[in-house]
């Protein structure tokens, strides 16, 4: 499996363009929570995914990330838009440079998985630490929306093993709500396809895409709101 810290560190744009091969999630997340005018905080906001279609609606947003690399291509993104209620941070997700009751809306999308993976020993405390602060930094009636991986290359949900433990603690521990959907890849060619997710997700995904000829390839993602 590839070093995805090295990857956020070194190949932010190639990260990027994976990521366009999937559908935005504008209406999933209206469907949850209406954003126009909220003041919003994208968590390990990346290369601005659901950064770049919130700013559109949103009062403000800031866009968290502790890779500087992966926040430089949100801002040059957003740069270009010509909005100016947007800004990014670096910042941990276990301590958040935000102010108390100073969010509406706090999103977070594949980030909190590399401190919830049971592969960390301190997953509990930093599932706990992440929590914590998302609810100090949250005003009342403040909406909390998690988006995790349930699978990559499977058509029907299965969450990683290391994950397992992360997802029922935010259902049973900290009271989410949850659901799954599909937000496959498409990607332009078979090479693309191969190229894509060797780069991320590693050769025996990757030899399968090859294999069962896999330009149209399927994701399943969980989705967490409190
Ligand atoms: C898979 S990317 C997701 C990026 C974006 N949210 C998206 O939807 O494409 C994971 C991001 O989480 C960030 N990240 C991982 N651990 C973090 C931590 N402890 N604190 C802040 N950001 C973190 C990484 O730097 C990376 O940009």
């Amino acid at each position: 499996m590839p070093n995805h810290t090295e990857i956020y560190r070194k190949d932010a744009e190639k990260y990027h363009e994976l990521i366009s091969k999937q559908n935005n999630l504008t209406n999933i997340i209206k469907q949850i929570r209406p954003f126009k005018g909220l003041d919003i905080v994208d968590l390990g906001a990346g290369t601005g995914r659901l950064t770049s279609v919130l700013v559109e609606e949103a009062k403000s947003i800031i866009a968290l990330d502790a890779s500087e690399e992966m926040l430089k291509i949100t801002k040059e993104k957003l740069e270009k838009t010509g909005f100016t209620n947007w800004k990014t941070q670096v910042s941990d997700l276990r301590k958040l440079s935000l102010q108390d009751q100073s969010a509406d809306l706090i999103v977070a999308g594949w980030s909190i998985c590399y401190l919830g993976s049971s592969n960390n020993p301190y997953w509990e405390q930093d599932i706990y630490k992440v929590i914590k602060e998302m609810k100090r930094a949250l005003r009342r009636n403040g909406t909390i929306i998690i988006f995790e991986t349930l699978g990559t290359g499977v058509k029907t949900p299965s969450p990683p093993d290391f994950l397992k433990k992360y997802y029922a603690a935010l259902v049973n521990q900290y009271c989410f709500s949850h659901q799954s959907i599909r937000l496959d890849y498409t990607f332009d060619d078979m090479q693309q396809a191969e190229e894509l997710t060797r780069f991320f997700f590693g050769s025996d995904l990757s030899n399968r895409v090859v294999k069962e000829n896999l330009v149209h390839l399927p994701e399943c993602v969980g989705i967490w709101w409190l």
